[in-house]
């Protein structure tokens, strides 16, 4: 077969957008997916100038591909980036440990001072300890629920006005499709690329990569010869996550732009929708908890539950 040429330069291309069938050399790839973040950030308002913006970075592909992004992002907009990652605890391939590492010499490749949070020693427990009580509630569930909290918290504490994470197109596709099956409408109609600040104690959140494939992802990052940690999650995602993620790569495969489609199609059309019928519950006052004052629609919240379950035995 011919090698195509870029359709920027003279160079050979590295890829083509399958969905557009634009051939571009690694630079020009580069370039392209970072003008199509900066697309996302400004027609969804996601950063304002002045704004101090939390990012969650993991070491994973995708918040160290939003990192550098954004870092780049900074030359035509004022913003400060404070990142941000949290050590769960995990032992087994000294997993935590090594995200951290990764974590903090991408930063420091920027100029970017880290902070991290240690869960074990804020907290009292790490994902380990929850393991190890072998919880009804899958790991990777009480995990995104305390690294939502983690979060929030410390975006409240920092005085952040946002806090961002490297969610990509899959997961957001695969979130939909999961909860359409479900048909957790509630679930539905607050999933959002962008995330108003509620009130002072629930600080909004942006996914600037939610219009961006996961191999595009994998791409920038290796185009950018960028370090990430590249092995799995000891307690990877539930197979069933994941299983509907390989269908939607299927789906792909047959029908190109089919994810990039729906997901957008979704925000556009059908949440608007979704949003009116579920505005009754959502206008449902939210109190905060007794034991450590952050947001909850019931006494304890959830975070705290765990924690008392985790170190109570
Ligand atoms: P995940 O839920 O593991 O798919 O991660 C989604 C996003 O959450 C990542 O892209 C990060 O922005 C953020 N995140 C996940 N794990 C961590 C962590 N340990 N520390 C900070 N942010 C994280
Ligand atoms: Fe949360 Fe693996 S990082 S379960
Ligand atoms: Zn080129
Ligand atoms: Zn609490």
């Amino acid at each position: 077969m011919r090698r195509k040429f870029c359709r920027f330069c003279s160079e050979f291309a590295a890829t083509t957008i399958k969905y557009s069938g634009l051939p571009l050399c690694k630079k020009h790839f580069v370039e392209y997916l970072e003008k199509r973040v900066f697309k996302t950030v400004k027609k969804y308002r996601m950063i304002q100038e002045g704004e101090r913006i939390l990012l969650g970075v993991s070491g994973g592909k995708d918040s160290i591909a939003l990192l550098h992004i954004l870092k780049d992002l900074q030359k035509e907009l004022k913003f400060e980036i404070i990142p941000l990652f949290i050590d769960l605890g995990i032992q087994l391939n000294k997993y935590s440990q090594l995200s951290g590492e990764i974590a903090r010499k991408n930063c420091e490749k920027l100029g970017l001072d880290l902070i991290t949070v240690k869960i074990k020693n804020e907290y009292g427990f790490s994902l380990d300890d929850v393991f190890s009580k072998r919880l009804k509630r899958p790991i990777c569930s009480v995990c995104g629920l305390i690294k939502r909290y983690v979060l929030n918290r410390k975006a409240i504490e920092l005085s952040a006005d946002k806090v961002a994470t490297g969610h990509n197109l899959n997961d957001e596709a695969s979130f939909i499709l999961q909860n359409f099956i479900n048909m957790d409408i509630e679930l539905l109609s607050r999933l959002s690329p962008i995330q108003p600040t509620f009130n002072k104690l629930l600080i909004g959140r942006i996914k600037p990569l939610f219009e961006i494939y996961e191999d595009e992802i994998s791409l920038y990052v290796t185009f950018k010869n960028l370090e990430y940690i590249d092995i799995a999650c000891p307690y990877a995602k539930e197979a069933s996550t994941l299983q509907l993620k390989n269908i939607l790569i299927q789906l792909e495969n047959i029908r190109s732009g089919a994810i990039l489609t729906m997901v957008r199609g979704f925000h556009k059309k059908l949440k608007p929708i979704l949003q009116n019928k579920q505005k009754i519950e959502e206008e449902k006052e939210l109190t905060t908890c007794k034991l450590c004052g952050m947001p909850t629609s019931t006494e304890i919240c959830s975070f705290c539950r765990l924690k008392s379950k985790i170190i109570k035995n």
